[in-house]
């Protein structure tokens, strides 16, 4: 029986969360051990893990770009034209699906035209949204094609609505797009670049709630409709991303929606939802770690509420949800960001598991959402990397993501799990032909979990795991200790209709079945 035999409406239908916990708590070193039974569903189908939501974002933003990514030609530090060459090589290993660039909030000051041509003639200009500092611009559109081609990432453009004009944004579209014979393109193939960039994602501003102009969700529709109306497809299909609700702001989803009247849906429609808690990332106590992890229940059931809400105006659902900023925002310490730069973050093993508890909810609601952006690659905020000098070390997140990494191009089944807690174990589950995908994110400080995963009219042959964890949910990797936090293998014992593995308090695992 094919893996997606029952529809994405017919599994939507069904919802509802059931309780399967066998609980038998015993306390031992201040931790309670705890059964738990998932049943897994391989036959019943969500929807396909679309790559794009393990997709990432890079900003003109602290040391992001600049002194991350980029450190320039001639810099002492390893590059490959440029590019930091260990930022590439950890990109390209993990596999970034999707980049989107240049904010974020930079995006609606940025006039594309300054980071074109030789770099020694582009201006400098001030960058007002992170700190009035002058950029010069190096790293403009044929640096950030170039760094996706490096990382083999499909590139996101988001455009400038805030302080820009529907002509910047229609030529940036011929500039990067048209074949050749307009002024235009033979200026992008006098700049090294005689092919097509083909970009195919635009984002037609950003937080145009906030930062990017301040409006109400009918007066961003009405710009949104200005916008996008010259925004043609120039030998590349166009996918516009249209700005969503800050978190679950259905006032703004309903404004916009209910001013676009059912005429020239923009493809996309992006949430931005952070995880905010303005702690330490290193002084989290048990109760800040609660509070912030128990808000990736609350992005789940705004992506549920979102999509409702998109689905009650447009239910064949032209218009896909995205959330092209994500992640833990945590209290900034001003020595660390005069050091490394603006929203300079340090991530922790409690950082990675909010990363597997966001991953999680998307897989489970592939059949809603297109495409999921953590905020950011490089140093700021919940990043995958974190460098400086000559020095570029992996996050616990980064390894998040690599956990989750199996599940890409997978059809996400059916999980039930045990309580409906905001902190509960967290699962999801994909699968293709005879394997089958598992990741399970425990978010509780101190409780070890025993989990059973039942496979509904499946049987497992074999299985195999990997685990990170920590015994200090506060551990990092540090430029002098880069490996603190590091994915290991663990036990997972396949036993016929069960699989079965221990997950001892934050941790997350995942496991490959042979069904
Ligand atoms: O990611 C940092 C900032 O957060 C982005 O620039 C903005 O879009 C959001 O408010």
């Amino acid at each position: 029986m094919s893996a997606n035999r029952i529809s994405r409406r017919a599994f939507t239908s069904r919802a509802a969360a059931f309780t399967f916990s066998a609980v038998t708590a015993s306390k031992s070193l201040g931790q309670s051990s705890k059964d738990e039974t998932v049943v897994i569903h391989p036959e019943i189908a969500v929807g396909r893990v679309r790559p794009e939501l393990h997709g990432h974002f890079a900003e003109h933003l602290g040391s992001c770009v600049y002194g991350g990514l980029w450190v320039g030609e001639k810099s002492p530090v390893a590059n490959v034209n440029g590019f930091r060459k260990q930022a590439i090589e950890y990109l390209k290993a993990l596999g970034v699906p999707v980049l989107r660039w240049p904010g974020g909030c930079f995006a609606d000051d940025y006039h594309w035209r300054d980071g074109i041509g030789p770099r020694a003639k582009r201006p400098r200009s001030v960058n007002i949204h992170w700190g009035n500092y002058t950029e010069d611009n190096s790293f403009g559109t044929h640096e950030f094609v170039e760094l996706c081609r490096l990382i083999e990432a499909e590139p996101y453009f988001a455009g400038n609505v805030g302080s820009g004009t529907p002509q910047e944004m229609r030529d940036w579209v011929e500039y990067a797009n048209y074949p050749s014979g307009s002024t235009l393109s033979d200026e992008r193939a006098a700049n090294g670049s005689p092919d097509p960039f083909r970009i195919r994602y635009w984002g037609v501003g950003n937080e145009n709630w906030g930062c990017g102009g301040r409006m109400t969700g009918e007066e961003y529709a009405t710009q949104y409709r200005r916008f996008a109306g010259y925004m043609r497809n120039l030998g590349t299909p166009l996918y516009l991303i249209a700005c969503g609700p800050n978190s679950n702001d259905s006032r703004w989803t309903r404004g916009f929606m209910d001013s676009m009247q059912g005429r020239g849906y923009p493809h996309g429609f992006a949430m931005h939802y952070y995880q905010n808690l303005r702690v330490e990332p290193t002084r989290f106590s048990v109760e800040n770690v609660q509070a912030q992890l128990a808000k990736f229940d609350d992005m789940e059931k705004a992506i549920v509420q979102q999509r409702a809400l998109l689905d009650s105006y447009d239910p064949e659902r032209r218009v896909g949800l995205l959330i092209d900023e994500w992640g833990v925002w945590d209290g900034m310490i001003p020595a660390e960001e005069n050091k490394y730069g603006r929203l300079w973050q340090q991530n922790t093993l409690r950082s990675a598991v909010g990363a597997a508890l966001g991953l999680n909810v998307f897989h489970r609601h592939a059949d809603k959402l297109v495409m999921g952006n953590i905020a950011q690659t490089v140093n700021v905020l919940h990043a995958m990397l974190l460098a400086y000098e000559d020095k570029c070390i992996r996050t616990p997140s980064y390894y998040a993501f690599e956990l989750a990494k199996p599940h890409r191009g997978k059809m996400a089944v059916r999980v039930e799990t045990g309580d409906s807690s905001p902190l509960r174990l967290s699962v999801s589950a994909s699968r293709q032909y005879g394997e089958l995908v598992v990741t399970l994110v425990n978010p509780k400080h101190d409780t070890h979990l025993k989990v059973s995963c039942r496979l509904a009219g499946a049987t497992a042959s074999a299985a195999s795991a990997r685990i990170l964890h920590h015994q200090n949910f506060n551990a990092a990797n540090t430029f002098e200790q880069p490996d603190v936090v590091v994915p290991k293998q663990h036990a997972a014992t396949a036993d016929g209709a069960r699989v079965t593995l221990e997950l001892p308090p934050m941790s997350i695992v995942t496991a490959t079945v042979k069904i």
